[in-house]
């Protein structure tokens, strides 16, 4: 009994904001993987990726406002199956899609090669990356960059800066601080918690979500018991405002060149649950 009360203390325990990093857990475990691949080719949810009429128009906005053309060089971290990176490909742009699921990177490698595009797909924790050689145009999309801690995100806008052209542009995308109060701390369990999505053999699932007012974090923690392991999944999500994400990006070189609403180019809009930022490398004048 006394253990069981320990087991339970431990899964609700809330720890310091990114404290633990699990990204690769989710994203490259063999069932977890699969799950997330179906979810990204999913067109009725939103998930991992974005629906593929959003996509579309999302490219479309991408080609026109960065000029997107032969010859053009796009880096795209966390690139998933490739759905930005094959389609700027057929645009003609040299794109290198960086990822760490072997089984997304497959996917996209062998979509490409099916129809000859030039992508050259790396698997590799972007965290760890170094790209060789420049790029005009730097993508990260469906805010993958609220996931990583401040000093992560740190190591990434350093990369960014190092790897842009110098007219070079890096579009993202953002949890707005809006959507943040929206957020409410609960607690669930059930028997296989989302459907199964964690493990093909049986387990319980337990869900805490906690909020960091003062950082305006919140995690989902989720605690998987199986019959032969217990996992603890982090999965934390960073709410920005404009001013927050520029001061970041200033510290590291870069500068905001302007916002949206969306990586399709949406007007900004300060109610939003997201919005995106076209970043440049600071011009130093002497
Ligand atoms: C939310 S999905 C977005 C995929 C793609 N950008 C899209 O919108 O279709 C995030 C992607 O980033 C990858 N990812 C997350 N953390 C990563 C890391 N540290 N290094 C490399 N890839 C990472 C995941 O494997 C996943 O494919």
């Amino acid at each position: 009994m006394d253990e069981l009360f320990h087991q339970l203390a431990e899964i609700n325990k809330k720890p310091k904001p990114f404290e633990f990093y699990t990204s690769e857990q989710l994203w490259t475990n063999e069932h977890t993987s699969r799950k997330m691949l179906d979810f990204h080719l999913n067109d009725e949810i939103d998930l991992s990726s974005r629906h593929s009429q959003f996509i579309d128009r999302s490219v479309d906005w991408i080609t026109s406002r960065f000029a997107v053309r032969k010859g053009v060089k796009v880096a795209d971290f966390g690139c998933g199956p490739g759905l930005y990176s094959n389609r700027l490909a057929r645009r003609g742009a040299s794109v290198t899609g960086i990822d760490f699921s072997e089984r997304s990177i497959r996917y996209a490698q062998t979509t490409a090669a099916r129809e000859g595009l030039n992508v050259n797909y790396l698997q590799q924790n972007y965290l760890d990356s170094n790209l060789e050689g420049q790029f005009d145009l730097i993508l990260m999309v469906m805010l993958d960059f609220c996931a990583l801690s401040p000093s992560q995100r740190r190591c990434m806008l350093q990369k960014f800066c190092q790897s842009l052209a110098p007219d070079g542009s890096l579009l993202f995308d953002v949890c707005s601080s809006s959507s943040f109060e929206n957020r409410n701390e609960v607690t669930g369990f059930g028997p296989n918690l989302l459907e199964g999505f964690w493990s093909d053999e049986p387990y319980y699932g337990f869900l805490n979500t906690f909020k960091y007012d003062d950082e305006k974090v919140v995690l989902d923690k989720y605690t998987i018991v199986e019959a032969t392991r217990v996992r603890t999944i982090f999965n934390w999500m960073q709410y920005f405002t404009p001013e927050t994400l520029e001061h970041e990006l200033s510290k590291c070189g870069l500068c905001v060149d302007s916002l949206f609403a969306d990586v399709a180019g949406t007007p900004y809009s300060h109610t939003g649950d997201e919005f995106a930022i076209v970043a440049k490398r600071e011009t130093i004048t002497v």
